[in-house]
Parts: C-alpha cells; structure tokens; sequence
C-alpha cells in the first residue's frame, strides 16, 4: 500500500509518494509531474550499487534518458569540488532547463544534487528520491539545498522546492541501523513538537520500528512527511513557525561542532540537545517532568544517547553562539510546554542554562 501527502505551496505544490517497492514507479511519476525526458542522476558511492539501476531503469522505462553520477559517500562530499563537479556533469549530458536531476541517497546527496538543481542554468527541475530515514522524513522535503564550506556547515544554499518526492520504504532493509536510529531522533522530534499521539504510537511500538521496519513505519513516515509538509505550508521560508523543527538543535549542532563532526550522526547530537531542551522546558515552560523523562526514555530505547561527558560546558556554550537563531548574545530556544506543543524564541540566561547542563547532560 502506498500514500501520498502533499506540500501545498500553490503552484510549486508537489506531492511526496510513500510506499514498498515505489522506486520502479519513479520513471512514470517523473513524467507524470512533466519532469522533462533528459536527467542527472546524482548519487552517493553506498546507495548507486544498491539502487543506481533500478532507479535508471524506471525512467528509462518512461522515455528518459538519464546520466548516473555518484559522489563519495559522506558529509565531506558537500563541498565547493563537488559541486563544481556537478555542473560539469551536468553542462557534459548536456542538461537544459527543461531537463531534471534527481537526488538518490541520504541527506548528503539531496542537499547537494537540490543546490545544483536551484543553481544551474539559475534552476532546473529537482525530484528528491531519499533513502535514509532522516532524509525520508527530514531533508528531502520543504526545499533547504546547500553545501558546506571550509567555515561551516549549509553556509551556501537556496530554497528549491522538489517537484516530486518518491520514498520506497524497501530501501531502509539496507540503511545501517546506526544510521537507521539516528534519523528516528527526528521521528521522535515531530512527536514532541507536534503530535502527542505520534509520541505515545512511537512508544508502544518502538522496538518493532527499529527491527521490522515494515507496515508501521510507512504509516510514521507518513505522518512525519505531513506535519512538516504543514509546517512549510506556513512557513516556507523560516521567518517563524518553521524554526520548531530545530528542537534540540540548539545544543545538538554546537555538539556536533567541538566533536569535530564525524564522532557523532547529526540524530545522535540532536537526541541530547532534544533531552536538555525538555529539561530547559521543564523550568522555564511548564513542561511536567514526567513528560521529560518519557522523551529520554523514548530515546533511550533506540540506544541514541541522552548525555555526554567529554567536552565543557565553556565549550559548547560559545559553539551555540554561532546557532542560526541567536539574535545579539541571547541564546534562544524551542521549547515544550507539552509534548505535542513547543514555541519558539525563549530566551533562557547562561546561569541556567549552565544550571540544567551540569544537572541534566552530564
Ligand atoms: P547521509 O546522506 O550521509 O547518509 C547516511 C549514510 O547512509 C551514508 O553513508 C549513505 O551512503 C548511507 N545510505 C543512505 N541510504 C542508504 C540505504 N538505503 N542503504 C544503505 N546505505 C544508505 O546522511 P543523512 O543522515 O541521510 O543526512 C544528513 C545530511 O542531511 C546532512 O548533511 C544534513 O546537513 C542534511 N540535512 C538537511 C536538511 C534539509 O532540510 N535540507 C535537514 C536535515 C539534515
Ligand atoms: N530541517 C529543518 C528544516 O527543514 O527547516
């Protein structure tokens, strides 16, 4: 069985398909969605041996005539060399602007293949074929592209809506399981800052998510897929609503920051910045803390960790500086008053967060 939920952005509205099996379909709803009959292929050197065939061979099915390109597996791979590498790939085919490049892979392949795509020929047609969980309910939908630089992460990008999203849940039977529970830390975020029913589901049935990866976890994607799909319907361009999605970031990309990126998944990081958020949200938003000690928990069970013990506190106080949503020196946070309800934009002052960090994530 598959599903469909749309992002609704007027005409740039696209559809995200969920379901076993869907990549063989690809070629058809390619062309269903006027994608164009010439495309890149760009993937990454784990998931083109998986998927690289089936993928070509779906739309050549369709009458397009595609190019496979694959780039080094990896968040390094985000890069100005890579990138370049693309536009001459694509200037090689060579791609026009009635032509497409679809992303197939994690959220390494969809941030860059979706920059190229909103960058040359000043944007092409972009079908985002994820194939990790993280990229299934996070990357590949609601249009952030980019690259990194030698100075930091995602510092040159554009908004560039998909057209198309196809998820064919059989690809997960191959994702390793460490990264598999790293993008279930994002599954858990959309349960605490938009849905209580999704959060207790992910409860009762966690275990199961993580070792059968069937049926039910279709139906999460699914929901996943929807509340960010509202969220961006409200907010396409981050001037609000849109920054709940950054729940635990705060502290989660400061984390991945002073470890040197690498020791820590981005999911791992995050599931210790969602646990001090909770704590946070305990003292200064009336979180229960009962309800505090269900996302550890629930965290917990995937085996992500919920703590850490290498780096000081001075450390990771001045990597948050750089956070995107610090405006002036004041730090600012999402934060739960329940699970299924967060604000953004809570100023908390260094004494407590110093406070709740010795307290909560040592
Ligand atoms: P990733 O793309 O590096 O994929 C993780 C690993 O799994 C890689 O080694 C990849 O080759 C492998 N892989 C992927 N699918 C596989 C499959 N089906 N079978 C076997 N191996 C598979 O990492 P990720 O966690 O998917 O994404 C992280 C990236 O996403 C970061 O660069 C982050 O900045 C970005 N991101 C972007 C957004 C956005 O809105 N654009 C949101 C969140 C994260
Ligand atoms: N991953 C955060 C966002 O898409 O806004």
């Amino acid at each position: 069985m598959s599903r469909e939920v749309t992002v609704d952005l007027g005409e740039r509205s696209y559809p995200i398909c969920i379901g076993p099996g869907l990549l063989k379909d690809l070629g058809v709803k390619c062309a269903d969605r006027s994608a164009g009959s010439v495309c890149l292929i760009v993937s990454d050197s784990n998931v083109d041996p998986l998927y690289g065939d089936a993928c070509e061979a779906s739309l050549s099915e369709a009458g397009v005539t595609a190019k496979r390109v694959v780039i080094p597996a990896g968040e390094s791979s985000k890069s100005e060399s890579e990138i370049f590498k693309l536009y001459d790939e694509a200037l090689e085919v060579p791609l026009d602007r009635k032509s497409f490049i679809v992303a197939l892979g994690g959220g390494v392949v969809g941030d860059i293949a979706g920059y190229a795509a909103a960058s040359y020929l000043r944007g092409i047609t972009l079908v985002q074929v994820p194939t990790s969980l993280l990229a299934m309910v996070d990357s590949a939908v609601g249009g952030k592209t980019g690259i990194n630089l030698p100075q930091g992460k995602n510092l040159i990008g554009a908004f560039h809506q998909p057209a198309l999203v196809l998820v064919d849940s059989d690809t997960l039977a191959t994702l390793p399981r460490r990264e598999f529970v790293a993008g279930m830390a994002e599954v858990v975020k959309y349960g605490i800052i938009w849905d209580a029913e999704l959060f207790a589901l992910l409860e009762a049935n966690m275990g199961k998510l993580i070792e059968e990866r069937g049926g039910l976890l279709d139906q999460v994607i699914a929901r996943c897929c929807e509340i960010k799909a509202e969220v961006v319907r409200q907010d396409e361009r981050e001037g609000g609503l849109r920054a709940i999605l950054n729940f635990g970031h705060t502290l989660g990309h400061a984390l991945e920051q002073v470890s040197g990126y690498g020791k820590f998944l981005h999911g791992e990081a995050i599931a210790v910045g969602m646990v001090f958020a909770a704590e946070l949200s305990v003292r200064h938003h009336g979180l229960d803390a009962g309800d505090a000690a269900r996302i550890r928990r629930l965290l917990q069970s995937c085996d992500l960790p919920v703590s850490v013990s290498d780096y000081s506190w001075e450390e990771l106080r001045s990597a948050m500086t750089l956070d995107k949503k610090t405006v002036g020196k004041a730090l600012r946070f999402v934060l739960a008053g329940a699970i299924g309800k967060v604000d953004t934009g809570c100023e908390i002052s260094d004494g407590v967060l110093k406070e709740v960090w010795n307290v909560c994530c040592q």
